[in-house]
């Protein structure tokens, strides 16, 4: 989801404003240590090296006379950081849409009219806010299923009846109707495509598929492992505790060997409304979720979005989603063995030992990143003992020590904190309540954890910490290293002897984000970096076949960092380590989503999110509007808003990416 939040400026203050109000690692006597961390020297002079007098000319120039001594291993002609209304990729490439919100799913779905939509329609088409893109192969990288999130709406761009974002929020209520709510909860959840690559090196969905599918906020879904069934789950809909309606803010996700989706839910607090009584049971585990967010109306129509009278409806959701696309009929299951928190994403490896590990970031400023080891091995020959691997595992949450090494903490009920003293009295209520669980183990507290993904080839694990201007001087450490942290960094994991299952690792800083011009941002790109090569807010990242990190971002703007988001390839070992280059980037208001290459690494797909949101920080940018959007991508005609969309990137002529 979008930095600062489409619902408005003041929704954004409470989506990442951090609900963690425990003691633990962000002390000041950590101040103290961060400074004998090698990582942080190797800061501290590359930032004094660019001291504010030195031009960015001369550094670039720098930069250039060092390129000459390394080889870089991403082969393309950078592209010029800027924004406008259309995207841009490196030249030789093209970068072709392949479906858009509103577009046929169902063959029976209706052409899209913005000006005449429905919830009917809109649960047959492509839903709004592409994020997450999995690539499953059916027949090689020439044919496969595509599976998408559809994180959250914007409905200023969507509906035309509706007044800009920046009023929104006020008025939002009032104008809502509960035709406006019913098409937002079938614009949300995520789609199945099959998609084929034809003779001419295009992509095309396949029309009629039997995959075809799309998932919303009202289909119904199992919940599975320690918390289904519990007293905590049980809802007027649902004495059973088992089954839920609807996914919902489904941000990252990822794909499993044995051919699944995994899809996750994010902030799920906006959806939420009413009023929670201060002395019932789950007001705490509520308010550290940041319920009822009340960014949407949906609680107008709907009770069990209302706490006041449904508080147990909103423990249904903030889970990781599987889903076996190859059979539309398959009920989605909430895993809760993996926990409950504002999940981005769920990228995995397949550990040395055969077990199936999980990382997963809790994207909210001074919250966790996880891991989950399953109990059994992944069963590679036959797919189908898989199927319940993941409602039996071990949770755990990580500590960064300011000497550059790190536990994993089991989240066991039992064991240490967990108990009935502290309010846990099975393993249900640890799932449920991951976050104040951790609270007691004395996790680190990040700076948003965005995608965690593991590198098949070095075993390294990339944190993306996408920012956190809450941070206090007081309260910096040595893995979130800079106070009023606006542009973000990444943390580079080495888990101890590869083995992810590991309870140790140690780590490192592997860049710390935003403009290295400027001193005072604590930039940390290697100096080969271009001025087109920094960037700000990592988010989503992706680990090619060749083991090179892609980064995409979420936040950059002309009024932040001068430029749009989008995808940049980054050197993580030898000397070009840090180096950071632009290979594509995104239209005006949207963010970069979903990077997934196929296995032959001939194409890059993209999500295309939000496409023609206002710049927040732009003191003169106006409200946009339905008739009013900071760009009309990718359609380009009047009276057709904004689309989010899927973008296919592929060679021109054929070949591999950036090799
Ligand atoms: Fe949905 Fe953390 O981005
Ligand atoms: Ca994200
Ligand atoms: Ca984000």
């Amino acid at each position: 989801m979008m930095d600062h939040l489409s619902k408005s400026q003041a929704a954004e203050e409470s989506e990442n404003s951090g609900s963690n109000s425990s003691a633990n690692p962000t002390m000041g006597e950590m101040i103290a240590e961060r400074f004998n961390r090698r990582d942080l020297m190797k800061g501290i002079l590359a930032v004094s090296a660019m001291a504010a007098t030195v031009s960015p000319l001369a550094i670039a120039a720098a930069g250039k006379a060092q390129a000459a001594n390394t080889t870089p291993s991403f082969a393309f002609k950078e592209i010029e950081a800027g924004s406008d209304e259309k995207h841009h990729v490196a030249e030789g490439y093209d970068a072709d849409i392949l479906i858009r919100w509103g577009d046929k799913v169902l063959p029976d779905a209706a052409d899209f009219d913005p000006r005449a939509q429905s919830a009917a329609q809109q649960a047959r088409q492509f839903g709004y806010n592409n994020d997450y893109l999995g690539y499953i192969p059916l027949d090689g990288s020439r044919r496969g299923l595509l599976v998408v999130n559809h994180e959250y709406t914007n409905e200023e761009l969507m509906f035309p009846s509706l007044p800009g974002r920046q009023d929104l929020r006020g008025v939002a209520f009032k104008d809502m109707t509960r035709d406006i709510v019913d098409i937002e909860m079938m614009a949300h959840g995520g789609t199945v495509l099959e998609v084929a690559r034809g003779a001419n090196g295009k992509w095309a969905l396949v029309e009629n598929s039997r995959f075809a599918r799309r998932i919303t906020g009202e289909t119904e879904m199992e919940i599975t492992g320690p918390a289904a069934g519990h007293d905590r789950m049980k809802t007027s809909y649902d004495p059973s505790g088992t089954k839920v309606r609807g996914m919902l803010n489904n941000c990252a996700g990822a794909t499993t060997p044995w051919g699944t989706w995994l899809t996750c839910e994010e902030n799920i607090n906006g959806y939420f409304g009413g009023v929670m009584a201060a002395d019932h049971p789950e007001a705490v585990n509520n308010r550290r979720m940041g319920l009822p967010g009340n960014w949407y109306a949906w609680a107008k129509y709907h009770d069990r979005f209302d706490v006041t009278k449904e508080p147990r409806e909103a423990n249904r959701f903030g889970w990781v989603v599987e889903i076996d696309p190859s059979d539309p009929n398959s009920v989605p299951k909430k895993r809760t063995a993996l926990g409950r928190f504002k999940h981005e994403g769920a990228a995995n490896i397949v550990n040395k030992d055969g077990r199936f590990v999980v990382y997963q970031g809790d994207d909210e400023r001074f919250d966790y990143v996880y891991k989950f080891v399953t109990e059994a091995a992944v069963d590679r020959a036959n797919p189908a003992n898989n199927r319940d691997i993941l409602d039996r595992g071990t949770l755990m949450v990580a500590r960064y020590n300011a000497d550059g090494t790190g536990q994993w903490l089991p989240l066991v009920f039992g064991e240490g904190p967990l108990s009935p003293e502290n309010g846990f009295s099975s393993q249900a209520d640890v799932v449920i309540e991951t976050r104040r669980a951790s609270d007691l183990l004395g996790a680190t507290k990040m700076d948003r954890p965005e995608d965690v993904e593991a590198n098949h080839r070095t075993n390294k694990v990339y944190v993306m910490l996408t920012n956190n201007s809450r941070r206090t001087e007081a309260q910096v450490d040595a893995a979130n290293p800079r106070a009023d942290n606006r542009f973000g960094h990444i943390v580079e994991m080495m888990p101890t002897d590869g083995d992810h299952a590991s309870l140790t690792f140690n780590w490192d800083v592997l860049v710390r984000c935003g403009d290295p011009a400027i001193a005072a941002v604590g930039a940390t790109f290697n100096p080969n970096t271009t001025r087109d090569g920094w960037f700000g807010m990592p988010d989503n990242c992706a680990v090619d076949a060749e083991g090179r990190l892609w980064v995409t971002t979420d936040g950059n703007a002309p009024s932040k960092t001068g430029r749009a988001d989008g995808v940049w390839a980054m050197e993580t070992e030898g000397p070009a380590r840090g180096t950071s280059k632009l290979f594509f980037r995104c239209p005006n208001g949207a963010e970069l989503c979903g990077p997934e290459l196929t296995p032959d690494m001939e194409t890059f797909f993209v999500a295309i999110q939000h496409p023609g949101e206002a710049d927040d920080d732009d003191p003169n940018a106006k409200p946009v509007t339905f008739d009013t959007p900071s760009t009309r991508w990718p359609d380009f005609k009047d009276g057709m808003p904004p689309r989010p969309s899927v973008v296919a990137i592929t060679r021109r002529g054929g070949g591999r990416i950036a090799v």
